[in-house]
């Protein structure tokens, strides 16, 4: 046996090993931030389930000894249809966690969006880590930081503008207002036994930087120099009075690939194409904006159908295997993304976690279509699923 079982201890096989390391090493309120979702979770764990309702289909007697998962996303000819999705205060899993996050993609040959909540300016990223990076823009109330970040991402050579419209408002995620989270953390009365019982994630987090939002400062009155709580920074300063005209303003002034996140019905892709987006993210923000959304993989094919031949659809919400992967790319995504996936691995082990993280899922996948009879993620299709058993999708 090749490493033996204390090897086989160490290495993660899934992404739910990356979890239960995460949540050993972070301290509970910082575990939740990023685990948690909205209200009851009716929508996190709908994401989970809708992928339940799909069985993959076997096939054999099909040469499978070449499998290749190479793919174009907007223009980009990819070696997997693998996108890390855009998550603020990467900060909070490991100091600087956006540097290791984006090398980790870099070594991986994938995408990474950086959300404009990281916790390390844009530039930073962009010269400590480079990389074809996307950039995830929300759209403040004051439209002139929310025009410097464009003209800052595009003069640091980000490709592609993710604009998320998602956020009007924040969503009540309760698990942070029980545990009173801020920004950046801090060791209390009431979780001081808890965080220490964290020295490997206190000790990083105490020698590097203050987490915050970089990419903003006090002097545009945006960040507070005390620990603060997301909720009412994101409604203070985020727009709830965004429209479509506001997409139209935003894809003037960018002038590379634009893609719209959050997007969740037929009528709202429609929209955002005729707004300018050329790529759709099929996204409910895993769970963390509107509780009882449907799953997002529930509301992909009829979106694929809406606007898949003008438009590319990429997908994210509750992947965890490759198996997931093949399912969104089967119904219609050209690329899926993951959130919490990655960050589990940046929490449990820094730029290797998320190289994990990346290794399991694409591995999975490619083995899942080799057992498919797939041998390009052109394969990939309708036929390829079938209904699977009640019992499986609770
Ligand atoms: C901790 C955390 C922070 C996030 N921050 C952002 C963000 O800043 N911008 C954004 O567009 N989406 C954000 N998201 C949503 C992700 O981009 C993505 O839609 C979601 O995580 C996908 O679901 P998954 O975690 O099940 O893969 C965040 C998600 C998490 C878990």
């Amino acid at each position: 046996m090749v490493g033996g079982p204390a090897k086989l201890e160490r290495m993660a096989l899934n992404i739910d090993d990356l979890r239960l390391r995460a949540r050993r090493r972070l301290p509970r309120a910082v575990f939740d931030f990023i685990d948690g979702a909205a209200e009851d979770e009716v929508t996190l764990r709908r994401n989970r389930a809708a992928f339940g309702r799909h069985a993959l289909v076997p096939r054999v007697g099909i040469d499978v000894s070449s499998v290749d998962l190479a793919t174009s996303v907007l223009g980009e000819r990819l070696p997997a249809p693998l996108v890390l999705a855009p998550t603020g205060l990467c900060g909070m899993a490991t100091s600087r966690g956006e540097i290791a996050t984006a090398r980790a993609a870099t070594d991986a040959g994938i995408r990474w969006a950086a959300s404009c909540l990281s916790s390390v300016t844009l530039e930073e990223i962009a010269s400590e880590a480079p990389g074809e990076h996307w950039f995830q823009l929300y759209v403040w109330k004051d439209r002139g930081v929310t025009q410097k970040l464009i003209e800052r991402a595009a003069a640091s050579g980000y490709r592609v503008l993710v604009v998320t419209l998602d956020v009007p408002v924040l969503g009540q995620r309760e698990r942070d207002v029980r545990s009173g989270a801020t920004i950046p953390p801090r060791v209390t009365l009431r979780n001081a036994i808890d965080t220490l019982r964290c020295p490997r994630w206190l000790w990083t987090i105490w020698r590097g930087p203050r987490v915050t939002f970089a990419n903003v400062t006090p002097a545009d009155g945006s960040v507070s120099l005390k620990p603060f709580a997301l909720s009412p920074f994101v409604n203070s300063l985020f727009d709830p009075a965004v429209t479509w005209k506001d997409l139209e303003w935003i894809r003037r002034l960018w002038k590379g690939p634009l893609a719209v996140k959050g997007v969740m019905s037929a009528q709202d892709a429609r929209l955002s194409v005729e707004h300018g987006a050329d790529a759709v993210i099929v996204s409910n923000h895993g769970g963390r904006q509107l509780d009882d959304a449907p799953g997002s993989l529930e509301v992909l094919p009829e979106i694929a159908e809406a606007i898949g031949s003008r438009v590319e659809v990429l997908f994210d919400g509750g992947i965890r295997r490759g198996a997931d992967m093949a399912k969104a790319l089967a119904l219609g995504a050209r690329a899926c993304m993951i959130g919490r996936p990655y960050l589990y691995g940046l929490a449990a082990a820094g730029q290797a976690g998320v190289a994990d993280a990346i290794r399991i899922l694409l591995g999975e996948l490619r083995r899942a279509m080799a057992l498919m009879g797939c041998k390009r993620v052109a394969d990939l299709g309708r036929a390829c699923l079938r209904p699977a058993s009640a019992s499986d999708s609770s």
